[in-house]
């Protein structure tokens, strides 16, 4: 029987994610036909209050267990073995799914404790998630705590945006199309950018994000995903290792951050209080003079063959106008003007919501004369059916049964990723005084992220403005 144990079951990510997707694997019959689910967490529950508190559709709810423990504490290892035992009726089971969904500081403690209890059995598979360590030592010594457990192909160290449908459809976009890829490289392309900001504060996170901060929770690892899908080559054949291999590859081309980078190139910010909206100071759990940044826009560069030369800009905040992901492909010019062309062609991916693409280009207006207007091609997904809600976790939650860990991050890739955002870690702990700038709650981040975008004539893409049927999503 498989089973899947989720550590941090009284937790947020459990009941607004984790549970929703095994839902709707259930209702699709995606499970295993004999499965259980058994949470664990320190809080008091009896099967029966923890269904309640996850009020779980129709029957999935009798697949729905718990266990009361202290994952920090080795004793409560053997308990948990005994209630798997009781719960698959087998003497050994085996057919384990560990998901740690607990906050990152027991990312180390479980996978020990497991192995002292004998649970890291030969088909057991463990899902972490993000960040996985807070830089690149502690990631590097995590990393070597789950080889001394488990072998990497049990390991999925999880990145809930490569769950994305869309996220996915950029490899299709780029590679199951001839005519994007011959454009696709510093030649054609001017810049990019990389956006993924969201109308919600920090929520009830206040402890989690005051030791995460904007870089450990969205950059280092979702957008730089973003990143590596949009620049990586493609790979020989679309298998886990070919595929995670571009990425690494990807990684290990940016060009390190320098100390002008440091000084110029990336903008921090902080939400304060504006209307009925609390300032990230007045949020629960964070320090009254908290210098943790909610907002953080940067200028990174790819060195080689294909980027040399074209920046990506890279921004996430949190208390925007509205929640949009999307990556925004500036192309060059036509290099002899014989029209007033308002402005170069761009590409827009729309992640989420309203998820789409959009190319925008010049036609002649009718009539005497020869002026160009622009104007958009667009696509979105409803014509494809639209895409199923919690899609991400429960692709990713399916490949792990199934044992495929192509979307999911593999070790080398996340300490590259580290070893290239350090620096900035470093920089602002040794320069605690570098400029942390106040954007009021609902705008678009300060002011200084503006100034990144110069060198562009430009300012950063609105997103409220560009698919035509969004602006239900802006409080502008
Ligand atoms: C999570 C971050 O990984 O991603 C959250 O911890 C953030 O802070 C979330 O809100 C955004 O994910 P999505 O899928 O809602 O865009």
């Amino acid at each position: 029987m498989f089973a899947m144990i989720i550590f941090g079951a009284s937790g947020d990510l459990t009941k607004r994610k984790l549970m929703p997707a095994l839902y709707s694997l259930y209702k699709e019959q995606r499970l295993p036909e004999q499965f259980v689910v058994l949470g664990v967490a320190r809080t008091h529950y009896t099967d029966e209050s923890f269904r309640e508190h996850i009020q779980p559709e129709e029957t999935f709810g009798t697949h729905l267990h718990y266990l009361s423990m202290d994952p920090e504490q080795p004793e409560g290892y053997a308990l948990l073995d005994q209630r798997l035992q009781a719960l698959t009726g087998e003497a050994q089971p085996d057919n384990l799914l560990f998901y740690l969904a607990t906050p990152p500081s027991l990312y180390g403690v479980i996978p020990q404790h497991l192995k002292s209890a004998g649970l890291n059995r030969p088909d057991t598979r463990i899902i972490v998630e993000k960040p996985f360590g807070y830089n690149l030592p502690s990631a590097q010594q995590l990393n070597a705590v789950y080889a001394s457990v488990f072998e990497e192909r049990q390991i999925y160290r999880i990145d809930h945006f490569l769950g994305k449908e869309t996220a996915q459809n950029i490899l299709a976009m780029r590679f199951a199309n001839g005519i994007f890829e011959p454009l696709w490289n510093r030649n054609y392309i001017d810049y990019v950018e990389v956006t993924a900001v969201e109308n919600l504060g920090i929520e009830q996170r206040g402890g989690y994000y005051e030791g995460s901060g904007a870089l450990r929770d969205m950059v280092q690892n979702h957008l730089i995903q973003l990143v590596a899908l949009t620049a990586m080559e493609p790979p020989a054949r679309f298998t886990a290792d070919l595929f995670r291999n571009e990425v690494v590859k990807v990684y290990e081309s940016l060009t390190p951050l320098t100390t002008e980078d440091l000084n110029e190139h990336i903008v921090r910010g902080q939400y304060t209080a504006a209307g009925a909206k609390a300032g990230y100071r007045d949020e629960q759990n964070v320090a009254a003079d908290s210098r943790t940044e909610t907002y953080i826009a940067m200028k990174i560069g790819i060195d080689n063959w294909r980027w040399n030369g074209v920046p990506f800009y890279i921004r996430t905040g949190k208390q925007m106008p509205t929640k949009v992901t999307e990556i925004v492909v500036h192309f060059r010019e036509a290099p002899h003007r014989m029209f007033s062309y308002p402005g170069a062609n761009t590409l827009i991916l729309r992640l989420q919501p309203n998820e789409g693409m959009v190319l925008k280009f010049g036609m002649k207006q009718p009539g005497s004369g020869f002026n160009v207007k622009q104007v958009e091609m667009d696509f979105t997904y409803d014509r494809l059916g639209g895409i199923p809600v919690g899609d991400a976790y429960a692709r990713l939650i399916e490949d792990c049964i199934q044992g495929d860990p192509t979307l999911f991050t593999r070790s080398d890739a996340v300490e590259a990723s580290w070893r290239f955002f350090d620096p900035v870690l470093d920089y602002w702990k040794e320069h605690p005084e570098a400029p942390l700038y106040g954007y009021p709650a609902g705008t678009w981040g300060p002011l200084e992220s503006e100034a990144l975008m110069h060198e562009h004539d430009a300012d950063w893409t609105n997103p409220c403005k560009n698919l035509t049927h969004t602006e239900e999503y802006c409080e502008l």
